[in-house]
């Protein structure tokens, strides 16, 4: 098929391009590299031995948009484009709305006029908020806790007005949960453009020294050790459920959501213990304050997706850290051309 990847750029982006171009699908992407960078697709292209064309362009640009769907006619778009930072979320919430809203409005948009009507869209747990039971299962209430969640809310709304407007729509709304780990060949990973927010990059940054300790947030959870429980999943398999889903629409049709997750989870000293002995070496950190917004416990209900779309994640929290590590060790500063100094802590 030809996809149009938006994001694609991106981290889980190039790993599901990687994917995509390697099962023999066609692929270009749309990506302004505002949260990536080029690299890390001639790496892409490099490890599936194929090219890939790159629009370094903005979904806000609907003229961007209108003359790659004229020129190349996309069958389907898989749409990874968004700022995702909780923090940045709620002191420009503006600027999330304009990219994630208004962009996947553009984007729905072009894709209408041309009669292009597969979409998989990037959600995420984060729609599930503060939840009641788990491990959580897609007809849970919706919430959301700050402007980037309600910016997946959002758009989730728009997708459900869509498919009831004109059912030969065929969309998936993919819940992630926490996506983590690195192509098995380290050549691409997560590459957070300065202070990372979310776990594992803060402890593989420690364990290459560019950090002095790991603070978690929280050690009076009522957990079993007391920090948050979080369902980690590698983004090989996250990248997998994408094909799946794609398949799924392109037989099926119809509007689904589909959480993607292993339905385990770990707590932050488990993965600060695993990373500690794989990558052999220590990983100070410091109990501090609860992080605000943060929840205690968030792990997925993945049957659906296995049920309905035959996956499952393959990958357990060893190979997730192992692959973090062998990402992290052989690019201590991501894709990046130039030694950078030192980041401080904070
Ligand atoms: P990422 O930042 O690495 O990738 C997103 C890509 O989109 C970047 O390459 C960025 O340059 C591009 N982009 C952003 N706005 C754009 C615009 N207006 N026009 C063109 N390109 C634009 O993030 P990721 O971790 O790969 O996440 C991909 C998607 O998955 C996002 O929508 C994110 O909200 C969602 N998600 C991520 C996580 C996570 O923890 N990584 C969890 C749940 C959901
Ligand atoms: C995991 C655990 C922290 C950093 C976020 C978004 C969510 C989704 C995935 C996009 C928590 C603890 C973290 C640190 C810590 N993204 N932690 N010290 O918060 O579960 O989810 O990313 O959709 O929307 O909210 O992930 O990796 O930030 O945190 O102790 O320096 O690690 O408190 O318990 P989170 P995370």
């Amino acid at each position: 098929m030809r996809i149009l990847v938006t994001g694609g750029a991106g981290y889980i982006g190039t790993h599901t391009v990687l994917q995509l171009l390697t099962e023999g699908h066609d692929v270009q992407v749309i990506d302004n590299l505002c949260n990536s960078e080029r690299e890390g697709l001639r790496r892409v292209e490099e490890l599936a031995g194929r090219s890939v064309a790159l629009h370094t362009d903005d979904l806000l640009k609907p003229d961007s948009l209108e003359r790659i769907f004229a020129s190349w006619d996309p069958e389907a778009v898989i749409h990874f484009a968004g700022l995702k930072a909780v923090g940045q979320s709620v002191a420009e919430p503006l600027k999330y709305y304009q990219n994630n809203v208004a962009g996947t409005l553009n984007l729905l948009d072009v894709m209408e006029r041309h009669d292009v009507r597969i979409l998989v869209f990037s959600s995420s747990a984060t729609v599930y908020g503060d939840a009641t039971h788990q491990p959580i299962a897609e007809d849970q209430r919706l919430s959301a806790t700050n402007p980037y969640g309600r910016t997946k809310l959002h758009v989730e709304r728009m997708l459900d007005d869509l498919a009831a407007s004109d059912p030969r729509w065929a969309i998936a709304k993919l819940r992630y949960f926490n996506p983590v780990g690195a192509h098995a060949s380290g050549r691409i990973g997560e590459d957070p453009q300065g202070v990372p927010n979310n776990l594992l990059p803060v402890i593989a940054q420690v364990a290459v020294g560019h950090r002095e300790r790991v603070k978690v947030f929280g050690g009076d959870y009522p957990t079993p050790d007391g920090t948050g429980v979080r369902d980690f999943i590698h983004v090989v398999d996250l990248s997998s459920g994408h094909l799946a889903a794609l398949d799924y629409l392109v037989d099926n049709g119809g509007l689904h959501a589909w959480n993607l997750g292993t339905g385990q989870g770990s707590s932050v000293l488990e993965v600060i213990e695993s990373f500690s002995r794989i990558a052999d070496r220590d990983i100070p950190y410091e109990i501090v304050e609860r992080r605000t917004g943060d929840v205690a416990v968030s792990y997925a209900d993945p049957t659906a997706a296995r049920r309905e779309i035959g996956w499952k994640s393959e990958r357990g929290l060893e190979q997730m850290v192992a692959d973090t590590w062998n990402w992290q060790s052989q690019n201590p500063i991501g894709y990046k051309p130039e030694q950078c100094p030192a980041i401080e802590d904070e």
